[in-house]
């Protein structure tokens, strides 16, 4: 394995991860701050146009099941409290990176999201917030839409080969890139200092030993499996992946495959709450 310095030079130049938004890095500085109140971390998205609009539009979606509309983001903050508010303020940062990103890479993204939230409710999850595992699926690809948008002709040529269906994309880009998304996806983590399991579990959902913790490990073992699940119920990220099973990924996950089939079966049935979802990110 590549490590990770070698992998940053290798990029450098040839792919440009995306900054956060200033207003948004502030926003996340705060939510860390202990003496930061819940109407300072209000204040702060407020001053954000695009930040404020996409998380009020969030706030308001079938996915935070508020009983009442809200209309502010300071209301907004108060009601949600400081954890969903960080995996808000991620969400509708992530929703401005995959923007240019390809409509099956979205799809994928927001289909596992709602895997994670389904498997949280399992025996076992290793996250068992339904929110938290939302934000890991959606997160889990990020690193696809970075090579999508940066390599188009890499893009072009992964894609055709995973199209054959005889190699997973991660197998792909490693020959074709010398690195691949999940590694990418967890650089951008980095860059966007989120916590280190969500950076862990990115780096690490189609190979553990990249994670640093057991409590790494066991989050991108979940993740990886919500990927799982999100292909069998007809989401892949590319058209005609080879979906392959990691028996490690499966036994370090905790969860019971006899759990699976309703599992796919009730993300079969959320289509429209996912194409809300998607709605939302335009
Ligand atoms: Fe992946
Ligand atoms: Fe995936």
């Amino acid at each position: 394995m590549d490590k990770p310095s070698n992998i940053e030079t290798m990029l450098d130049g040839l792919v440009t991860l995306p900054s956060l938004p200033t207003t948004v890095a502030r926003t996340m500085q705060m939510l860390d701050d202990p003496d930061a109140s819940l109407q300072d971390i209000g204040k702060a998205i407020a001053q954000d146009p695009s930040l404020s609009f996409k998380s009020l539009r969030l706030v308001n979606s079938a996915f935070y099941a508020l009983r009442d509309k809200v209309n502010s983001v300071e209301r907004g903050v108060v009601l949600l409290g400081i954890k969903v508010v960080r995996n808000l303020v991620v969400t509708a940062s992530v929703f401005e990176t995959f923007k240019g990103g390809e409509a099956s890479l979205l799809r994928h993204a927001v289909a596992c999201g709602t895997a994670g939230r389904i498997l949280s409710k399992s025996a076992g999850a290793a996250i068992t917030d339904g929110n938290e595992a939302f934000m890991y699926g959606l997160l889990h690809d990020v690193g696809k839409i970075i090579i999508q948008q940066n390599l188009p002709k890499e893009w072009k040529q992964i894609v055709t080969h995973v199209g054959d269906g005889r190699f997973s994309a991660h197998e792909i880009e490693h020959r074709v890139l010398g690195t691949d998304h999940a590694q990418i996806g967890g650089l951008l983590g980095t860059k966007w200092k989120l916590q280190e399991d969500i950076v862990g579990a990115i780096a690490g959902h189609h190979d553990l030993s990249r994670c640093a913790t057991p409590q790494q490990r066991r989050r991108a073992a979940f993740v990886g499996v919500c990927d799982w699940i999100a292909y069998q119920a007809g989401y892949p990220a590319i058209a005609g992946t080879a979906v392959s099973e990691n028996p490690a990924i499966w036994q370090e996950s905790n969860l019971d495959p006899e759990q699976m089939a309703p599992a796919i079966e009730e993300l079969t049935a959320s289509q429209s709450s996912i194409d809300e979802f998607i709605s939302l990110a335009a």
